[in-house]
């Protein structure tokens, strides 16, 4: 019998839910094939890299109905790139070193044929940096944040505007019955799409995100123009990256060895200093929803996007088509070359029919 053709499986990055449906899909769509085998690695690329390595069998058992869970039975974590590890010296400083001749030591080891990343923006550079290196890879695109440019939409983010919408609704009902303006930070990097979709759907006053900085002052006529009519109560959506003209991102250096960004988080509370010190007077309240948006079980297009999108990876391996990244465009899921996508960050555009709709419906984006 010819031997078998082993696929490994990792999550990488920040979790999201529909992690679970994607590596349910690949190893149900592996099972219809002869001569298959699917494991997972744990946290990323770590656990191929460990001696002895932390791989689990995919197995019908192991992911039986493990669609509809939240995270990811794989683990995951942002301090596993081995084109620049992390490696901590006895003194505590650390050392970035390049680990891909390990990696590519420790797949052929274990007789791995293929790689499925399923990552976002950041692990999809690792995948094409791997994949120039000489691996056969293969990337799925998720995040909360929707910041891919070669995919309409990644999964994750439509539950994380469920949840961030669901969260919504309960606020208005809060800032209505104590007359206060309301601020809902939403998380998105560096794209407000969360925002803008929470907005819409939850009929925010007033959307601020990071592709279009805010006036302050045009912010406050805003707010008290509708908060003096009456007992009145605003409601506002801001993205963990907006910020006003000429300012900056609200970020932290990052306090965790390994960890390569900035950490966004707590940008509400600045808008409410900035409010005040341009003389708003109402009374304000803020809530930063952070994590909530990325746990939890995925919806069902979540479901239904992540499992196909299982699917498709799998089949991009057994056809051999490695350096691409499966994407869904025009309601289809298909696959693009990693090299595109990783080329442009998916920022929301200014004058798409979104923002011109949310105007059309007088959410202000405070410009
Ligand atoms: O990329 C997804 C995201 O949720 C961002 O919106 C957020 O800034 C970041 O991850 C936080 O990641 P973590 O706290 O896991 O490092």
């Amino acid at each position: 019998m010819a031997d078998k053709k082993k696929i490994l499986v990792l999550t990488g990055g920040g979790d999201c839910p529909g992690l679970n449906a994607v590596i349910r899909g690949i190893a149900k769509r592996a099972k219809k094939e002869k001569g298959w085998e699917v494991y997972g690695s744990i946290e990323a690329f770590n656990g191929i890299m460990k001696d002895p390595p932390e791989l689990v069998k995919l197995t019908s058992k192991r992911i039986a109905g493990i669609h509809v869970k939240g995270g990811t039975i794989l683990k995951t974590t942002n301090k596993g790139n081995p084109l620049a590890f992390a490696r901590e010296n006895p003194d505590g400083s650390v050392t970035m070193e390049d680990r891909t001749e390990i990696l590519k030591k420790k797949l052929l080891e274990h007789n791995f044929d293929a790689v499925i990343n399923i990552g976002g923006d950041g692990s999809q550079k690792i995948s094409q940096a791997l994949f120039e290196k000489g691996i056969n890879i293969v990337g799925v695109p998720k995040t909360i944040d929707n910041d891919l440019s070669s995919t309409d939409l990644t999964f994750g983010f439509s539950s994380a505007v469920q949840v961030a919408t669901d969260s919504f609704d309960k606020l208005v009902t809060t800032a209505e019955s104590h007359h206060r303006v309301m601020i809902m930070e939403v998380m998105g990097r560096d794209a407000g799409w969360i925002a803008l979709h929470t907005a819409i759907a939850g009929g925010a006053e007033i959307c601020l995100i990071p592709e279009i900085p805010y006036d302050i002052k045009k912010l406050v006529k805003r707010i008290e123009k509708r908060y003096h009519k009456g007992r009145g109560f605003v409601n506002i959506v801001i993205s963990e990256g907006a910020h006003a003209k000429g300012g900056q991102v609200f970020a932290r250096e990052p306090d965790e060895k390994g960890y390569a960004h900035k950490r966004l988080g707590g940008v509400a509370y600045r808008l409410t200093e900035e409010l005040r010190a341009a003389g708003c007077t109402a009374d304000i309240r803020e809530a930063v929803l952070g994590h909530t948006q990325r746990g939890g079980s995925p919806i069902a297009f979540d479901r239904i996007l992540a499992s196909l999108f299982g699917v498709k990876a799998f089949e991009l391996v057994k056809d051999g088509k490695y350096g691409q990244m499966v994407s869904y465009k025009g309601s289809k899921v298909t696959s693009v070359p990693l090299k595109d996508a990783v080329k442009e960050y998916n920022f929301v555009k200014p004058d798409s029919f979104l923002v011109k709709g949310a105007k059309g419906l007088g959410i202000s984006f405070g410009d």
